[in-house]
């Protein structure tokens, strides 16, 4: 018997199945009423090891707006803050509840809850991954420049956890991706490696402008996430790696900047560029709401 279909990783689906969710998130944000019955009694419970906006609020909203509900709760009010186990944890949700949500520290906390769980699992960031986000970016980008299929993104900064998910996206999506690191901050060699096993056109280097030079898109991501604590010594190594002016004018013409927020101004972006005619950003935050709505009718419906 087929096991729940959860939403843990870009690279578990095939392009067709991840292809198929963006097409629907565009339908449903192109619904004259963004509101439906798609999952009318269904509820999804909510659990963050970590603060969130964005993935917080489009998660909610798009269960009401589809006729379902939420439970919202974070580890210190589950006995799971008081040593009940992560897999008692998943089996206990499994019998309440038609989903889960989780934003874990560790990954190996949501790949754990996976196991244990009778009901589909999504990944709502990771240490490792940020596949929610993602979807949404893809979308972005094709409603502004059209099919990602063989254009070239650029990727500067911190190799982290969204960085790993462009990976998986670039080689199922089949763009090629730069990414632009400084030494020992590039994105796992596993994961690289993974993508050079599938074919994928993905290249790690040190120098920005060669990641960013005639690329459709420039990407980035805050210097600092939330799990570390090295952040003075981060700003100094990732200085020449900020998105300004100067850099995305190595760009494609009608390139776009992205970046996932929250953005911390002044570093890895400067308020010309955020604020810029080619900042996406704002259309990115919108998505996540259309593109989570896709990952939970595909894990629900
Ligand atoms: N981009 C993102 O995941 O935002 P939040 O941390 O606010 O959810």
């Amino acid at each position: 018997m087929a096991g729940p279909r959860h939403f843990l990783d870009l690279h578990h689906f095939d392009g067709g199945a991840l292809r198929a969710m963006i097409e629907h998130a565009a339908k449903l944000k192109a619904a004259s009423d963004r509101r439906s019955k798609l999952l009318e009694g269904r509820t999804l419970a909510m659990i963050f090891e970590r603060p969130s906006t964005r993935t917080r609020m489009s998660f909610d909203v798009a269960m009401r707006q589809m006729g379902g509900s939420v439970v919202n709760v974070s580890p210190s009010e589950l006995q799971l803050g008081r040593g009940e186990s992560v897999g008692d944890t998943a089996r206990v949700l499994s019998r309440y509840v038609d989903a889960v949500m989780i934003r874990a520290a560790r990954a190996e906390t949501m790949e754990t809850f996976a196991a244990a769980a009778s009901i589909p699992v999504i990944n709502g960031l990771t240490d490792k991954t940020h596949p929610c986000q993602v979807m949404a970016d893809v979308m972005t980008f094709e409603e502004r420049l059209g099919p990602i299929g063989g254009r070239a993104i650029a990727w500067t900064g911190d190799g982290n956890n969204v960085a790993v998910s462009w990976v998986h996206a670039a080689v199922r999506f089949g763009f090629e991706l730069r990414l632009a690191c400084p030494a020992n901050f590039e994105p796992p060699a596993s994961v690289i490696d993974w993508a050079h096993r599938e074919g994928g056109n993905v290249r790690v280097m040190a120098e920005p402008e060669e990641a960013v030079r005639g690329a459709s898109a420039v990407v980035t991501d805050t210097w600092v996430s939330m799990h570390h604590t090295d952040g003075h010594v981060r700003h100094n190594v990732f200085a020449r790696y900020q998105v300004n002016d100067r850099l995305m004018a190595q760009a494609a013409k009608d390139a776009i900047f992205m970046h996932c927020l929250p953005a911390h101004r002044g570093y890895e972006v400067t308020d010309a560029v955020i604020d810029g005619p080619r900042s996406a950003v704002w259309d990115e935050a919108e998505n996540r709401l259309h593109a989570q709505k896709a990952i939970l009718a595909h894990c629900l419906a």
